[in-house]
């Protein structure tokens, strides 16, 4: 007797399908309802972010065990805050998507474990997701972007470059050796006593500085013209700020302004290298510090005028969201792809 597998059904796609999309991997909870019916094409119906930088401001940086706790509080009245907001029920949801590495793994659990438990209580397809995926597709939630381009991933635990050939085809060309863009931002702006994060400080502060008034190294890494490396700076920082005699102190918004000029050089630099090298059309700009209005400033002249088009989400995708996860979730559950429920968090999870 000839036994017959039995076969997944792809979701139904007669009518746009629901994603419930959930992120927790550091310190945002957040929750999003995204209706799509082809990979690529999605409409957010909701998209809402609790963040915990009240609790994590006075330590200058993020508590792991903080914001896991901080999660478990307010993961749920998250999810449902994006089904009113989407205006439908739980029962009209049509999969599951969660954030499932990189990040810190108590976080990550807390909306990994909430993903699990609806979809095996609503007998939904369920999809763990990498975060940097989300990050890489975040400008299609708003743009057409036609495939290959460059993604510049720019956030507070990650920075590179990759080239997106596809949806699940990605190619790391480079990035940080040490710390992440975001990272350094944070860390001058605790060195500066400016709270957390930094970076918005940063921005908000440097709109009033001169740019050219301290001279902050440009680190290079020799022989990866794609890579990067932001520990030198933060150093030249504290150096800057510890030698009272060329006025440091006096002056932070023109510290402010010259260190992020610096980082937006070295960012720039191999970005501009690598689309020119890889003939891509456009460079998408993605991740917290993403929302850099300087960066976003200088990228979008400097790759117009080499012939580049550029890409960047508005600043609430730019940041850890939800929709960006259940968006990297679409392609793979509209062809009926999905994973088990025993699936884990992976801390270090590779793209
Ligand atoms: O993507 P994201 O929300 O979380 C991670 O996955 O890391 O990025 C957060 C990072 C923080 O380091 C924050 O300081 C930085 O993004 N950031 C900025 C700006 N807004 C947020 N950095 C520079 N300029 C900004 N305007
Ligand atoms: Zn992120």
């Amino acid at each position: 007797m000839i036994r017959r597998r039995r076969r997944i059904q792809p979701l139904r796609r007669t009518k746009p399908v629901l994603i419930l999309g959930i992120e927790s991997s550091c310190d945002d909870a957040a929750a999003a309802v995204l209706e799509t019916h082809a990979p690529g094409q999605a409409t957010v119906r909701s998209s809402v972010v609790a963040g915990q930088d009240e609790i994590h401001g006075r330590f200058g940086g993020v508590v792991p065990e903080l914001a896991s706790r901080c999660h478990v509080r307010s993961i749920v009245p998250v999810i449902e805050g994006a089904l009113k907001l989407a205006g439908c029920e739980l029962a009209q949801i049509d999969a599951i998507a969660a954030t499932r590495g990189p990040g810190l793994v108590g976080s990550l659990l807390v909306g990994l474990m909430c993903a699990k438990g609806l979809a095996q209580a609503l007998g939904l397809p369920l999809a763990g997701v990498n975060h940097i995926e989300g990050h890489l597709l975040a400008p299609l939630l708003e743009h057409r972007v036609a495939m290959p381009f460059l993604a510049l991933v720019v956030s507070g635990g990650h920075t590179a470059l990759f080239l997106v050939e596809g949806f699940g085809r990605y190619r790391r060309l480079g990035g940080t050796r040490d710390d992440a863009a975001g990272e350094a931002f944070d860390k001058v702006a605790k060195l500066m006593g400016l709270g957390y994060p930094g970076g918005r400080i940063i921005d908000e502060m440097a709109r009033q500085g001169h740019r050219g008034r301290f001279k902050l190294p440009r680190a290079r890494v020799r022989g990866a013209r794609f890579d990067l490396s932001f520990s030198g700076i933060k150093t030249a920082v504290a150096l800057t700020l510890r030698d009272r005699a060329n006025g440091a102190d006096a002056a932070p918004h023109d510290l402010a302004a010259s260190f992020q000029e610096a980082v937006v050089d070295m960012l720039l630099k191999p970005t501009l290298a690598a689309a020119r090298e890889h003939e891509v059309a456009t460079i998408a700009l993605t991740g917290g510090v993403a929302a850099n209005s300087r960066l976003r400033q200088r990228l979008a002249a400097e790759a117009e005028s080499a012939g580049f088009g550029v890409v960047a989400p508005s600043l609430k995708y730019c940041t850890d969201n939800a929709a960006m996860i259940a968006l990297a979730a679409s392609y793979r559950l509209l062809r009926a792809e999905r994973d088990p429920l025993d699936l884990d968090a992976e801390a270090s999870l590779a793209l």
